[in-house]
This record gives C-alpha cells, sequence and structure tokens, in this order.
C-alpha cells in the first residue's frame, strides 16, 4: 500500500517523480504529493485524490529541483486529504519523509514529541517519522536515521530528505519494500521496480533495516551500526513496454490479452534449463507427508485450484489457508511439513507473517513468486518465479495464470518423484500444460459472446458463481474477480451446496454463473443449473463438455478441450474478460477499484 519514489540526479526530479508515481499508482490512489529541494529550501505540492489532481495542481504551481521524493498514498491513519498526504515535513521545515507502511507507536512518539513543544498537523503516523528524525538530527544523517529507525516499531520504507545536508537522499526499510536503482543520469529510491524502469534497469534491493544514502553520482549502504555495506546492482529483465498500456484501454485488458506469452514463458522457465527447473529437481518430496499452500485473495484460490491438482496427482493432504489466518492459529507444521507461500507481489503483509511462522516452526518453505527480489522471494527456503513481468492493474489475471501454471508442474514434479505417476502419464500431463498457451490464444480471440453477455448484466445485484471440484475453485477466482472491479455482490458455491441454503436466494433473474470442465461431473453441474433455472435464474453455462442446448435463461461458451486439471487456466480467461466487461460497461476505474490497492503490506 503507497508507493514511494525518490529521485537526485542532474535532471528535474519532479517530471520522473510524477512519472514514477503513475507507475506505483496501482498501491495507492487515495492521494499523492511531491517535494523537491533547491536554493529556496523545500517545495512542497500535495494533493487530494489520484494523481491526475497533483499533475493539475502542479500545472498551477509549478515547483522543481534537481532532488525529491514522491508518493502515493492508500490511507491507513487519517482520511485521505491534502495535509494528510505526503511528504511529511518536520515543524522547523528540516526534514521531508515519505512513509509506506504503519508506525505502530506512533501515538507515544507524539505525545512525548508533543510534550517537548513540537506541533503536528496531520493525523498520520507518518508525520512522527519526519518530527522524530528533526528532532535527532545531529548533523549526521545517518545517525539520524538510525536513531530515528530504532525508536519505530511498526513497518517503513522511507525516503528522506535533509536540509543540513542537501547532497543527500536517505533511505530505509523494515517490512515493506525498497529498491535503489542506479542511472546514468541519476540515482533512485522506489517502492517497485516498474517506477524506475523508464530510466534505468540496475537496481540494489534493501534489505530491513539497511540505510542507503544517495548522491546525484554515488550509492552507499550501510547497516544499523552505521558500518558501510556493499550491494552489487542487478540486472533487471522487466521492459518498461511491460509497464505501459500498449494501446489497451486498461492494463487489466492488456494483462489479460498477454497471458498466452505469459503462460508459454512461465511452462519453458521449468521445462526448459533455468532456475525454477533446477529449484524443483533440488527439491527431496519423499521428506513430507503433507503439503500447505497459504496466501492471500486471487493467490489463495490458486492455491485452491493447486489442492486439487497436488492430491489426484500426488495423493498427498494438501491443505489451503488465508495466510490471514494460518499467522494466527498456532499453525500444525514442522519438518515433514512443506509450506508453499504464493504470492504475486511476495510483500503481501499477512503471507510474510505466515511465512515466518512456518519457518519458525521448522516447515520447508517454497514460494511462488512474481516479484523479483521481493522480501518472500528472499525469505523462502526455495523460490519459484512466475514469468509475468510487472502487473499493474490492481486485480490481478496474467500473475494468477502464470501461478496456477507452475504449481501444475510442481504437482507433477512431485507426482512423478514420489512414484505416483509413470513416465507416460507424467509425459502426457506435460503435453497438456505445454498446450496452454496455444489454447489460451485461441480463446483470446473470440471474446466477443463474452464481452456480449456482460453487456447485458451492468444491472445485477448479485451474481453466484458455482462448479463442482476444481471447477469450484476457479469459481471462487471468478466471483472475487467480478466483486473486486464491478462491485457487484457476487458469491462462489460448489454445485453441490446450493441445495443447503444459497438456493434461497435465487428469484427471477438472477445471474448464475456455471462453470462445467469436469466432464466426469457434467450431469451434476447440470442438474444444479437446471434447479436454478427453475427457479428463475439467468444462467451463463462456460466449460468445454456442455452438453445443454442455449435457451430463454440459458448462454453457453464453449472452452477448448483440456485435461479437467488444467482447464481452470482457460475458464479463469473467460471470467476474467466477463468481469472485465461488466465493469467497462458500468464505466468504472477498472485499474484502480476503489478502497483497493495491489500490494497489502499492512494487516
Ligand atoms: C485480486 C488480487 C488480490 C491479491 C492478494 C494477494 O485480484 O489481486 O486478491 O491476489 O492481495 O496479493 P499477492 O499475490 O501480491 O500476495
Amino acid at each position: 500500500m503507497c508507493g514511494i519514489i525518490g529521485y537526485t540526479g542532474t535532471e528535474n526530479a519532479v517530471p520522473i517523480i510524477v512519472d514514477g508515481l503513475k507507475r506505483l499508482e496501482y498501491r495507492g490512489y487515495d492521494s499523492a504529493g511531491v517535494a523537491v529541494m533547491n536554493e529556496d529550501g523545500f517545495e512542497v505540492v500535495k494533493q487530494k485524490g489520484c494523481l491526475s489532481a497533483l499533475e493539475a495542481m502542479i500545472s498551477i504551481k509549478p515547483i522543481a529541483g534537481f532532488m525529491g521524493i514522491g508518493h502515493t498514498r492508500w490511507a491507513t491513519h487519517g482520511e485521505p486529504s491534502d495535509v494528510n498526504s505526503h511528504p511529511h515535513l518536520g515543524s522547523q521545515n528540516k526534514i521531508a519523509v515519505v512513509h509506506n507502511g504503519i508506525i505502530e507507536n506512533y501515538r507515544q512518539i507524539k505525545e512525548r514529541l508533543e510534550q517537548k513543544g513540537i506541533r503536528f498537523v496531520s493525523q498520520t503516523d507518518s508525520e512522527v517519522i519526519a518530527q522524530l528524525a528533526e528532532y535527532y538530527h545531529d548533523g549526521d544523517i545517518v545517525d539520524t536515521m538510525i536513531r530515528t529507525a530504532n525508536a519505530l516499531e511498526g513497518s517503513y520504507a522511507l525516503g528522506i530528505m535533509c536540509l543540513d545536508e542537501p547532497d543527500k537522499l536517505v533511505a530505509i526499510k523494515k517490512d515493506n519494500p525498497l529498491i535503489v536503482g542506479v542511472s546514468e543520469h541519476g540515482n533512485f529510491i522506489a517502492s517497485d521496480v516498474p517506477a524506475v524502469l523508464a530510466h534505468t534497469n540496475r537496481v540494489c534491493y534493501l534489505n530491513d533495516r539497511e540505510i542507503a544514502v544517495l548522491t546525484k553520482n554515488s550509492v552507499e549502504f550501510f547497516n544499523m551500526d552505521g558500518e558501510p555495506i556493499y550491494k552489487e546492482p542487478e540486472t533487471v529483465t522487466w521492459s518498461i513496454d511491460s509497464a505501459e498500456k500498449g494501446g489497451y484501454e486498461h492494463f487489466m485488458l492488456k494483462e489479460i490479452m498477454e497471458q498466452p506469452r505469459v503462460l508459454k514463458e512461465t511452462i519453458q522457465s521449468v521445462l526448459g534449463d533455468g532456475d525454477n527447473r533446477r529449484i524443483i529437481d533440488s527439491l527431496d518430496v519423499s521428506r513430507f507427508d503433507r503439503i500447505v499452500i497459504t496466501a492471500c485473495g486471487s493467490a489463495y484460490n490458486a492455491g485452491m485450484v493447486a489442492k486439487y491438482v497436488f492430491e489426484r496427482l500426488c495423493r498427498v493432504t494438501v491443505e489451503v489457508e488465508l495466510a490471514s489466518e494460518f499467522r494466527y492459529k498456532d499453525p500444525i507444521v514442522g519438518q515433514s511439513t512443506l509450506v508453499i507461500l504464493v504470492s504475486q507481489s511476495g510483500e503481501t503483509a499477512d503471507t510474510i507473517a505466515a511465512m515466518r511462522e512456518a519457518k519458525r516452526k521448522g516447515a520447508a518453505t517454497v514460494s511462488v513468486v512474481n516479484v523479483i527480489g521481493s522480501t518472500i522471494a528472499r525469505e523462502t527456503d526455495y523460490t519459484l518465479y512466475t514469468m509475468a513481468g510487472p502487473e499493474i492493474a490492481v486485480a490481478t489475471t496474467k500473475a494468477f495464470s502464470a501461478q496456477l501454471v507452475l504449481l501444475y508442474l510442481l504437482a507433477v514434479s512431485f507426482a512423478k518423484k514420489l512414484g505416483k505417476i509413470s513416465k507416460e502419464t507424467e509425459d502426457r500431463l506435460l503435453s497438456d500444460i505445454a498446450s496452454l498457451p496455444g489454447k489460451a490464444a485461441g480463446l483470446l480471440k473470440r471474446i466477443d459472446p463474452v464481452a456480449k453477455y456482460a453487456a447485458g448484466c451492468v444491472g445485477c445485484k448479485s451474481i453466484f458463481f458455482i462448479g463442482r471440484n476444481i471447477d469450484y475453485a476457479i469459481a471462487l477466482e471468478g466471483s472475487l474477480k467480478l466483486k473486486e472491479i464491478s462491485y457487484i455482490h457476487s458469491e462462489a458455491y460448489a454445485g453441490g451446496e446450493l441445495k443447503h441454503g444459497t438456493i434461497s436466494l435465487i428469484e427471477d433473474n438472477t445471474l448464475v454463473v456455471a462453470i462445467s470442465c469436469c466432464e466426469r461431473l457434467y450431469e451434476k453441474i447440470y442438474s444444479n443449473v437446471e434447479q436454478v433455472i427453475s427457479r428463475g435464474a439467468r444462467v451463463l453455462f462456460i466449460g468445454n463438455c456442455i452438453k445443454a442446448e442455449p435457451g430463454e435463461q440459458l448462454e453457453t461458451i464453449e472452452l477448448p478441450e483440456i485435461n479437467e486439471l488444467f482447464a481452470p487456466s482457460l475458464s479463469v480467461i473467460c471470467l476474467q474478460l466477463f468481469s472485465y466487461y461488466v465493469a467497462a460497461n458500468k464505466g468504472l476505474d477498472i485499474d484502480k477499484p476503489r478502497n483497493l490497492a495491489k500490494s497489502v503490506t499492512v494487516e
């Protein structure tokens, strides 16, 4: 939540920071702000609302400087307002701060500083950082950062400028991401790589409680004892094009369309000769008697799909746990448990906490992560990267698909190692998986029926998604996608559960989306479809084994044939498109749904 960026170099920092904030806006969009340092001291513009409001303000009140920091906010403490927007300044206007995270002991610090006569202007937890750093500043910014960080409890990624040390931009992080970008014309700090990709692909990843001191032509790192540490910049392979809309109206549609490539590259990363292959090969699966998959939101839904695949192929018990629950339940995991963490960002606070709890209890941890160098990627025992590239739309699509396919491949490898499948079966399964990119591409060439049907659904008050077995698991994702971006209430049910209560919600014209890719269960789901139709529902029936003919209350969408275990990769594309077109027809801000942020780095 919240995105921060900072720049010091030979160019005007303002356009660089505003452009970087655009690429971080997925992290929060309640308000935004920029501060630059120049010969007049700090100049600050901050504004409630999205970045366009800030840009409009800057065009009225231009500011300029060769060093600056910027912030896009997802409010946690204090309502979205101009005064609560970042950057925050100390009361003597000597220190400016941008902060991503939550300071848990901010009230105590605030009270202490107020007793010393320091006046606060905002309701945020973040302002205490600026005030405290100003209070501690003794002429040495590294020492000030150490003292300030030692006083803070909670999570933070900070960018700080100090008037008394005008050539230095300083950064530190704990439990929130921060990278340092190194370029020819200057140096950067940012919450995420896409923010700096227009200028550089050479980045250093800060670990918790490491300090970076940037000047326009140098970058130094220090530990909390003030001792220098060395970091070599890494080259990021993501391209700037992947962080642009590329002619699409929304990032979400562009990212849906990118899925054939993402599937192909992720499959290749395991079947070819890359790191993923090496890591999967090195896993000794015979030591595990149980697998726990833990994640949040869509990543949890990917885990739900994976449970069916692992259990069917490996005949091993798989539990899927919400990371926010797992972390507090004193989970029963130990040395014979494999805990799989699934996360696009690798920075979700609950998933990080679940990972640390699993490790504390001695479990082996494998992560399926998209963002290189993220906390989860760095801290798990084994890290598998999805090849989705930067995902900008808040609602995940391509990263979800990449998670699915990587989990399928992991399951096939485990099944083979455990002796549960023959070489012949393995080859057949791998060939089914390898066919997914082509089938996904074919599906994406005929999106009109989904778009047309979705256009007729904008007035729905509530939409139900049903399926059986693995089709139920993907129904969960269809339902989440819809409510997230269209603001239509939605729930997913296992088809057999309807009669246990939910069916009372079905009335004339209720829309039910039914998924049917498990041929052996076709008659079962079809009987659920008939039950809701006879109670007045309209049904959109999506699948590859549908025998029913379309009718007044029934529309069908045919999917390509595929092994039922991998069918979620195709049905989800249809479900993503359905949600997208419902939301597009409602004229909503699809890439930035209300109240959400892409990277949930707070509890
Ligand atoms: C939904 C969505 C969220 C994320 C969840 C976990 O479209 O994107 O539900 O899946 O916040 O995020 P990561 O995968 O970054 O841990």
